[in-house]
């Protein structure tokens, strides 16, 4: 019953003791180290709840910020060899931030926000024997060593927009057997820089902003008498050629055909080419574009529109008259009958002042001349004759007249 007691009290300490792997975590064992790794979790602080036993700890692609003084000491991670808080947003490593991690010996804080490290930062760090700073941007750089550190062996500084190297860069690091400075800005070396880095095996400098001026050759030429593994730069012809592409395509800069284009072509034919080339006016865009079949369906379609119009018009006008527009055109009729009627009239009332024996009462014979009965006789002839056409109209005949008649 005790030893029962016993292994009970036993077990609720070791489950009061045993720590769980954090949920934004994945707990495992790498090559005999306990591996905890917590990837993209929007972790902003160091730590998450990983047991202190954590041997290789990684927190990639994480906003953490900032790493304060003593955080991973008072987090109790003092058995951490390797640490991985690469793709993070860290721009300020606190002096003592990595005390207490005497055993590390792999660090990576490459594509962080970090413009200055303090030359001392990793005095507490004493195994470190790879650092990656690539992706950074330690734009300026003093003229101070940038780290001070006898067990580091591999460096990388690549992409961290570094514009010029100073002489005395590199002066505390005697142990640095591989540097790799690659795709930063700088355009000159001085082969001080170099000359500190006794143990350097191997050298990463491919960029395309080196000059490459003869002093710059003669550092490339010392630097293989060294015998260090190192890629030149300048020496090769198409190298040359590839870095002039390359500059082009990172800064844009305007293309000089002739180092581009083969410019030794037949004469003819480059100003062929320039000519069409050449915009053209719209007239001649017009010219171009329009062919013979083209300009016989147009003068088709033309004719053909003018007909269409010139039926419509047509067809137009006769139906309206049929129908209603025509009454304007009776009114004008009637307007010009009634218009020849008075004119008739007139022309009676007229013809009544020349003969005034016409409307004469039948007391005329008197007034009538003796012996110009003839005379008479004519005249009333003659008014007989303006009648005739409009008898219906006419008053009747005078009675003098139908007095000479009987
Ligand atoms: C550091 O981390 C970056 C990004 O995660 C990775 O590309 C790089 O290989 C790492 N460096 C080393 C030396 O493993
Ligand atoms: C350039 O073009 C000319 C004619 O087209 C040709 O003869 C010559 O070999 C070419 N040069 C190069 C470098 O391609
Ligand atoms: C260019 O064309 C002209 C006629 O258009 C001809 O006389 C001349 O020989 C040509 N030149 C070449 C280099 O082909």
């Amino acid at each position: 019953m005790a030893l029962r007691f016993f292994i009970f009290i036993a077990f609720c300490i070791s489950f009061v003791l045993s720590e769980f792997c954090p949920k934004q975590c994945d707990c495992d064992m790498s090559n005999g180290l306990n591996r905890a790794i917590c990837v993209d979790q929007n972790i902003i602080d160091i730590n998450v709840g990983v047991s202190k036993a954590v041997q290789v700890y990684s927190l990639k692609h994480n906003v953490i910020s900032e790493l304060d003084n003593f955080c991973f000491k008072e987090s109790g991670y003092t058995a951490l060899k390797l640490l991985d808080i690469s793709y993070n947003l860290i721009f300020w490593i606190g002096l003592h931030a990595f005390s207490g991690l005497e055993k590390l010996i792999y660090l990576n804080l490459s594509n962080n926000r970090l413009r200055y490290i303090p030359s001392d930062l990793f005095w507490d760090t004493p195994q470190l024997e790879h650092l990656d700073l690539s992706s950074n941007v330690f734009e300026s750089l003093k003229n101070e060593p940038f780290i001070m550190h006898t067990k580091l062996q591999i460096l990388n500084l690549n992409n961290c927009r570094i514009r010029s190297l100073p002489e005395r860069l590199f002066t505390r690091l005697p142990n640095l057997k591989k540097l790799d400075i690659s795709e930063n800005y700088v355009v000159i070396l001085s082969e001080n820089v170099l000359k500190p880095l006794n143990k350097l095996e191997r050298l990463e400098m491919w960029s395309a902003y080196w000059q490459c001026s003869p002093d710059f050759i003669a550092i490339e030429t010392w630097i293989k008498s060294k015998g260090i593994n190192y890629q030149n730069q300048c020496t090769k012809g198409p190298k040359r050629s590839e870095k002039i592409i390359s500059t082009v395509s990172l800064e844009k800069a305007p293309v000089d055909l002739s180092t581009v284009w083969n410019t030794t072509v037949n004469k003819n034919e480059t100003t062929k080419v320039t000519e069409s080339k050449r915009p053209l006016t719209p007239l001649e865009k017009f010219d171009r574009e329009f062919s013979a079949i083209q300009a016989l369906v147009m003068g088709l379609e033309m004719g053909l529109a003018i007909g269409i119009v010139g039926t419509y018009v047509w067809l137009r006008r006769f139906f309206s008259c049929a129908r209603f527009s025509c009454r304007a055109n009776v009114r004008r009729r009637t307007r010009r009958l009634q218009r020849s009627d008075a004119e008739m009239r007139a022309n009676l009332l007229w013809s009544t002042i020349i003969n005034p024996d016409v409307e004469t009462p039948p007391t005329a014979p008197n007034r009538r001349p003796p012996g110009g009965v003839s005379n008479t006789t004519d005249g009333a002839r003659h008014a007989d004759a303006i009648r005739v056409p409009n008898r219906s109209e006419t008053p009747p005949p005078p009675y003098n007249e139908c007095c000479i008649n009987i």
